[in-house]
């Protein structure tokens, strides 16, 4: 396909191998998500550029570099959302869903960001994202928290790991920072060009630099523990407890600090050592000041979002192969009655047995090569039709993966007949 138009450079195709677990991971969040009262919402891919400066952040990398921006027919300039809570803001403001009141959201979809692609990382990435507005305590940060770690267990992912820190309330954050700004001034001869440059934009994410050269000045840097004010504390303290009896388990991480600005008090990240260079499978945190910084009233928040593409590389690894939605029977029909008669039974196998997965051949073909198509389906069952069964209202039944005997049995025993061979089985949707 040299000549063929490609795919965008980091925007992938996920194909049919792939999306039984991606419906596993969809459906098993989705579960979870509504066991803790948490309602879906949908919301535009594209929003106002400005939406995404206000949040993000100016400074930071995803509205400095990473952003589809571009200017529409109106001259208006709108951006590929490189993320939701922004615009899960803008919708909650807008419609008027969180004056004086809680409200608990989720949403899932596409997010796009002009990063490096590489594994893990890529210009289209799905998120599930959840949001929890109203509610200024730490025990919904715990809930949220419980959320992502019950749909991990759910998903049998157990290579994983909670890290979590405190970037307290807006006025120590912005004490801190001062602190820190001085500090690496100080060293300033011992930070890369990329520190330098955030040093007076946005020092805490020097913390964050992967750079070995930098991991000693960074090591003796100010932590910011010691700069919380008693509320922030406090906050965080009762959150651990929290975790504590809820019998989940972190590691602080005094380094964590996010790489969006809208962040106050908890950030959390799910992280494995299975994904190479990212590491995040899943990050969010506590935004109080957003939803006024955004035009709203202040209503305090907190949310999370996981990311899709490296939950199903981590559920591939694990060996789950997801839900099948393979076919569990094949239709073979040679001849012209036989087509007649099998596309009706075909139908009226899907009517009787509700959820069974029945696929017909289509485009004739010798019994052989139809047996051929029928193996290949995945099917565990072949009906089969020739001219002799369908006049004399018969069809064969063969099994396809597993040692037993083929029977012919009237057309109006068929679905009884692939019910008893199948079991369970047709009450579908199992994951594999
Ligand atoms: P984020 O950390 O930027 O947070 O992204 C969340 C997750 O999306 C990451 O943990 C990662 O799994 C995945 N992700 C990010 N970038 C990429 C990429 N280029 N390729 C593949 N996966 C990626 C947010 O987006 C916040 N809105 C989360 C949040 C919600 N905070 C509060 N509420």
């Amino acid at each position: 396909m040299s000549n063929g138009i490609q795919a965008i450079r980091g925007m992938n195709d996920i194909l049919a191998q792939d999306t039984p677990r991606w419906q596993f991971i969809e459906q098993t969040v989705g579960d979870v998500l509504a066991a803790y009262g948490y309602q879906e919402i949908r919301l535009p891919i594209v929003e106002k550029t400005e939406l995404f400066k206000r949040s993000i952040g100016e400074m930071t990398d995803i509205v400095e570099k990473e952003m589809y921006t571009f200017e529409d027919r109106n001259g208006d300039s709108l951006t590929l959302r490189p993320e939701g809570t922004a615009g899960c803001v803008r919708a909650v403001i807008q419609n008027g869903l969180i004056y004086n009141q809680q409200q608990r959201f989720w949403y899932a979809g596409p997010m796009f960001r002009h990063e490096r692609p590489q594994k893990g990382r890529y210009r289209q990435f799905h998120q599930i994202g959840v949001e929890a507005f109203g509610m200024p305590g730490p025990d919904v940060d715990a809930e949220v928290i419980a959320i992502s770690d019950r749909i991990f267990r759910r998903l049998g992912i157990d290579t994983v790991t909670l890290e979590i820190n405190t970037l307290g309330t807006a006025s120590c954050r912005a004490a801190y920072r001062d602190v820190l700004v001085q500090y690496f001034r100080d060293h300033q001869a011992a930070l890369d060009e990329d520190s330098l440059r955030r040093l007076e934009s946005n020092p805490l994410r020097i913390l964050d630099s992967k750079n070995p050269a930098m991991q000693a000045v960074i090591a003796a840097a100010p932590q910011l523990a010691d700069y919380l004010d008693d509320e922030s504390r406090a906050h965080f303290d009762r959150l651990r407890e929290l975790l504590d009896r809820l019998n989940i388990r972190y590691r602080l991480n005094p380094r964590l600090v996010r790489g969006l600005d809208y962040y106050t008090h908890v950030v959390f990240e799910w992280v494995t050592d299975r994904l190479g260079a990212q590491n995040a499978v899943c990050s969010g945190g506590r935004y109080d000041g957003l939803v006024s910084q955004l035009g709203g009233s202040v209503t305090p928040a907190v949310g999370f979002a996981l990311g899709l593409e490296r939950t199903v590389a981590l559920l591939e690894l694990s060996g789950h192969a997801g839900i099948s939605r393979e076919p569990q029977v094949y239709l073979v029909c040679a001849g012209e009655q036989a087509e007649l008669v099998g596309l009706s039974l075909a139908e009226q196998l899907r009517n009787e047995v509700p959820d069974l997965r029945v696929q017909c051949n289509c485009g004739g073909g010798s019994f052989k090569a139809q047996l051929k198509r029928a193996d290949r389906s995945g099917a565990e069952i072949a009906v089969i039709l020739g001219e002799r069964e369908a006049n004399s209202g018969q069809a064969q039944i063969k099994p396809l993966r597993v040692d037993r005997e083929q029977m012919t049995v009237g057309l109006d025993t068929v679905a009884e007949t692939i019910v008893s061979w199948l079991g369970t089985q047709v009450d579908g949707d199992q994951p594999a």
